[in-house]
């Protein structure tokens, strides 16, 4: 037995809160009848259960693995200027979210799954998941802008939050820096190096939570070991 929100998330259909919000609206049948109390429970293997007519399954089974998205390729299923996406890399039939998501220039590690109330925990702000980028900015970036940084940098008048930014070197007049922030305000990690002046040539994600990118080379993936899906289980 299952509640219904927690086996629509499960589906893909929405977060629970929003799938608590479907059913209330009374677009969730139950064995063909409209169920809009919400701690409704379900028969997961026996009752068929339909969001505006469509049946809704959970998948047979979960796969949760790591990809290192290359540069050039959307995190979206379907992407409206028709480019390439992250959905072209994997070999699989099932249905897979990401938990959370990289820009379309960013590169480094994703973690997919077709566990859809997984992906919606797991990518909740709550939980304050870490995730520890690589950048390499243009200039010398000065110990004085890496303290604004760290301080959360003004970006149109609003401040961005804190975010831990260490320096690793100066090469060829560029410089490498680790930043790692909790938060995944959309182009985060990029407005911040705009707020001070310095133009991104590469931004790559090497850690999301405990799960590190380690040896993968671009495009590639694999099945999280145990211990990195529990690391993961274990906010929830
Ligand atoms: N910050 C960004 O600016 N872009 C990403 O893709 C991720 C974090």
């Amino acid at each position: 037995m299952m509640r219904l929100n927690k086996f629509l998330a499960g589906c893909g259909v929405a977060s629970r809160r929003k799938c608590d919000e479907i059913i209330a609206d009374g677009k969730v049948a139950v064995n063909g009848k409209i169920v809009t109390e919400l701690g409704v429970t379900i028969n997961e293997k026996k009752d068929k259960v339909t969001v505006e007519g469509k049946t809704v399954k959970l998948p047979s089974s979960f796969v949760y693995i790591k990809l290192n998205k290359p540069k050039g390729y959307a995190c979206t299923a379907s992407d409206e200027k028709g480019r390439k996406t992250i959905y072209d890399l994997i070999d699989t039939t099932e249905r897979l979210f990401s938990i959370g998501r990289l820009d379309y220039d960013t590169e480094g590690l994703i973690i997919l799954t077709n566990d859809g109330d997984f992906a919606n925990q797991v990518a909740h702000p709550r939980y304050e998941m870490e995730k520890e980028y690589r950048v390499t900015a243009e200039g010398e970036i000065k110990e004085s802008e890496l303290a604004v940084m760290r301080k959360g940098v003004v970006v149109d008048g609003e401040r961005m939050p804190s975010a831990k930014v260490e320096w690793l070197s100066f090469e060829n007049g560029f410089t490498k820096l680790s930043v790692v922030i909790n938060e995944g305000q959309n182009r985060q990690v990029r407005r911040m190096f705009e707020a001070i002046g310095h133009a991104i040539k590469l931004l790559k994600r090497v850690r999301i939570g405990t799960v590190k990118l380690g040896g993968l080379s671009r495009g590639q993936y694999k099945d999280l070991t145990e211990d990195e899906l529990n690391s993961l289980v274990r906010v929830k």
